[in-house]
C-alpha cells in the first residue's frame, strides 16, 4: 500500500491456500484502504465454504463503503457450468459495471438464469451438500496428511483446495508430472502459483474418489527412496 493506491485486491476464502480471512481483518484492511481512498475488490467466489459457523464469512460489499465483492455459482453452489456470477457493491460502481456488461455481454444465458434462479431458491439445500461434502473430505484429508511423513501443511479453513508442502528432493513440477504419469492423480504445481516446493490439491470430489486418489499419492510417495 502507498499513498497512490487506487484498489486493494484480495480472495477470501481462498485460493489454492484455503485461507480465510474473518470480519475482524476484513475490518483492519478497510481502514487501511479508507486512509488512501482506495477500493477494496474481494473475489469471494468459494464463499458459503467455511469449514465453520453457518460456512458464510463476512462480505466486503456489507464492510467497506469502497468495497466491491464478486460471486458466482461455481464454488459454493457447485454450478460452475452455469457460467453465471453477481457483483456487490456501490451503487456508482455497479451503474458503471451495467453499462460495460450491456456492452460486452447483453445478458446470461436465459436457461443458466433459470437455474440458477432455482438453486438460490433452495440455496439451504444447495450449500448443506456443499457444506457435507467439503467437511467430510477435509476430514478424510487432515488423517491423510497426519499419517503421512513426507506431508505437511496449514490446514485450510474454508474452501475447495489447499497447499500441501512436500519433503522430496524434486521441484513442484517434477513431483507433478512424475505423479501423474505414474498414478494417474493430478496436482497442480505449487511453482505455478509462486509457491515452490507446494503442491495445490482439490479436495471437493466424492469421498471415495479422494481416498483412493490419497491411497495412490501414499504409494508414490513410497517409492521416493
Ligand atoms: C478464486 C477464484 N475466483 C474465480 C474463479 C472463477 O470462477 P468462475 O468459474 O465462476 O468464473 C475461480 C475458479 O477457479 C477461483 O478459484
Amino acid at each position: 500500500m502507498t499513498p497512490g493506491t487506487k484498489l486493494i485486491a484480495i480472495n477470501n476464502p481462498n485460493n489454492p491456500t484455503g485461507a480465510l480471512m474473518d470480519r475482524a481483518m476484513l475490518e483492519e484492511i478497510a481502514a487501511i484502504a479508507r486512509e488512501a481512498g482506495a477500493w477494496i475488490l474481494c473475489d469471494e467466489v468459494y464463499r458459503g465454504t467455511d469449514q465453520e459457523g453457518d460456512g458464510m464469512t463476512a462480505s466486503i460489499a456489507d464492510i467497506y463503503e469502497k468495497g466491491i465483492s464478486t460471486a458466482g455459482m461455481s464454488k459454493a453452489y457447485s454450478l460452475a457450468g452455469l457460467r453465471l456470477g453477481w457483483i456487490a457493491g456501490p451503487r456508482e460502481v455497479i451503474e458503471a459495471v451495467a453499462i460495460h456488461r450491456d456492452y460486452d455481454t447483453i445478458s446470461v444465458g436465459m436457461i443458466d438464469d433459470h437455474f440458477a434462479a432455482l438453486a438460490l431458491e433452495n440455496r439451504e439445500q444447495v450449500l448443506a451438500r456443499s457444506q457435507r461434502i467439503t467437511l467430510g473430505n477435509l476430514a478424510i484429508l487432515e488423517a491423510w496428511v497426519e499419517q503421512e511423513p513426507r506431508i505437511s501443511w496449514v490446514k485450510p479453513r474454508s474452501g475447495t483446495t489447499t497447499l500441501l508442502k512436500y519433503d522430496l528432493p524434486m521441484t513442484s513440477r517434477e513431483f507433478c508430472v512424475a505423479l501423474l504419469k505414474e498414478t494417474g492423480v493430478m496436482f497442480t504445481p505449487g511453482s505455478a502459483l509462486g509457491m515452490e516446493r507446494y503442491v495445490r490439491i482439490g479436495y471437493a470430489n466424492g469421498p471415495e474418489v479422494l481416498k483412493q486418489g490419497l491411497g495412490l499419492v501414499s504409494g508414490f510417495l513410497a517409492t521416493q527412496g
